[in-house]
């Protein structure tokens, strides 16, 4: 009972949280340039510096054992307004960064959108809200596909696109019309996103058409508190709303009826132009991606409550006493990922592919110049790459492959340079750039044995 001999192992990151560079290179402003981070934390000007380090970033990733490595490309990069005139030596980059990941064996993974769009777009347009940048996105996607196309065969469209129907931060589309109910517009600017993923899978099919492209969650599962059948009716609805909703339009190319029946009634449905359905229909994906972090624990709330259903979750949400959780309280939760790859998998009928999964540490060099001594690390990837082989090797689910969340460290979503996931440790503070010296802690070596071994070796 092992894994398959072509099963991927690697690492997934953004651009904006690694890159650097923020005004180097022809690249134009992005919304991430331009909005406050907390004073506390950092800011987005130098992350690791990736953008003049992707050498040595990548022989790491290699000597890791990595066969698989996701990155996210900058559209403000390629794209300084969004539109109009490509900038070469953007785009020239990420040339470079494919070619290096290729020479040293390992298979990139483009991601189109990881939250971050040229600023123009987001001051000029309202982000997401208009489809005069669902339109741009779709000439983006064909630029980059028709330039990688023939090195890169796995692509990805918007990373955890179910969020942008959670909070209008993601779609860069913070302005809400005056008289229109916020979480009407939320839907439609989600429903746009459906339709940009939609053009750019269609693209890839033009472009190259032996890749493979899947649709991204972030997947967390709810549980009933308890054995309640009220508690278990509202987790299976909050599941329903916040995860399988956009599984069900990537896989089966329609919205389906419990979300329909729901944005109806709320007076939520998002406004489908002509040739839309059609759109979701011939344009379903071959995989389907999702990170993997924590669950969550419900008690029974009422979805009639006129709050976007992420709010209604949110305030019924619980302690769950059988879970641990780490310092910025996610819990921490394996067998949650074997029960959630059953699900996605039996509900779905696509193959999976786990594309985030990490536990966030707060860790400093030692003074005596010893390892890093991240056993809590190594005891969180041991025990979800254990129960990902439970549900492939015993459940029966179809799995692409394993992919940990910032394999080096990088800044945080919130620009947090202390919250580390990596197996190497990225020597900076948040204000403080010190050298940005790379060091591999004691879980490199650790999860270096289990990439090399397909997943054998986890002791
Ligand atoms: C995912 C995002 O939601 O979680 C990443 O795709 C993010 O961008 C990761 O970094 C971990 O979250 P955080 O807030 O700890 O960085």
């Amino acid at each position: 009972m092992q894994l398959p001999k072509n099963f991927y192992w690697g690492g997934s990151v953004s651009s904006f949280q690694t890159e650097g560079a923020w005004d180097e290179g022809g690249k134009g402003l992005s919304s991430y340039d331009v909005r406050p981070t907390d004073p506390r934390f950092s800011d987005w000007k130098v992350g690791i510096d990736f953008y003049h380090r992707y050498k040595e970033d990548i022989a790491l990733l290699r000597e890791m054992g990595c066969n698989f490595y996701r990155f996210s490309i900058a559209w403000a990069r390629v794209l300084p307004n969004g539109d109009g005139e490509p900038n070469e030596e953007g785009l020239q980059f990420y040339d470079n960064v494919i070619d290096e990941l290729l020479k040293n064996g390992i298979t990139p993974m483009i991601c189109l959108y990881h939250f971050d769009t040229p600023y123009r777009l987001e001051r000029d347009f309202n982000g997401f809200a208009s489809r005069y940048t669902v339109e741009c996105f779709a000439e983006y996607a064909r630029l980059v596909m028709s330039r990688y196309g023939d090195r890169v065969k796995y692509w990805m469209t918007f990373n955890e696109q179910n969020l942008h129907s959670m909070g209008l931060i993601f779609s860069n589309s913070t302005t809400v019309p005056e008289g229109v109910d916020p979480t009407r517009f939320l839907y439609q600017v989600n429903h746009n996103v459906f339709i940009a993923h939609c053009k750019a899978v269609k693209v890839l099919r033009e472009v190259a058409p032996d890749a493979k492209i899947c649709g991204m969650i972030a997947a967390t599962p709810n549980y009933p508190m308890s054995s309640s059948p009220e508690d278990i009716n509202f987790a299976a609805h909050c599941n329903d709303y916040l995860n399988h909703f956009h599984a069900n339009v990537f896989c089966q190319g329609e919205y389906p009826a419990y979300m329909t029946d729901y944005l109806t009634a709320h007076g939520w449905m998002p406004e489908f132009m002509d040739g839309d359905r059609e759109l979701l229909k011939e344009n379903t994906v071959d995989f389907l991606g999702f990170s993997y972090y924590r669950s969550n624990t419900v008690q029974a709330g009422n979805f009639d409550e006129p709050l976007p259903p992420a709010a209604v979750c949110g305030k019924n949400s619980v302690d769950n006493p059988h879970i641990e959780k780490n310092e910025w309280d996610w819990g921490i939760d394996p067998v949650g990922l074997r029960t959630l790859m059953h699900d996605l998998y039996y509900r779905h009928h696509k193959p999976l592919f786990i594309l985030e999964n990490g536990v966030g540490l707060r860790e400093e060099l030692p003074a005596d110049g010893g390892l890093i001594q991240d056993d809590s690390r190594i005891a969180y990837h041991r025990a979800h790459i254990q129960e990902m082989k439970n549900a492939i090797l015993k459940d029966g689910v179809d799995c692409m492959g394993y992919v940990t969340w910032a394999p080096i460290d990088i800044l945080s979503s919130h620009c947090e340079m202390s919250k580390r996931y990596g197996f190497v440790f990225v020597n900076r503070g948040e204000k403080d750039l010190r050298d940005l010296k790379r060091v591999p802690k004691k879980s490199f070596y650790w999860i270096q044995k289990v990439f090399r071994s397909n997943g054998e070796e986890l002791e």
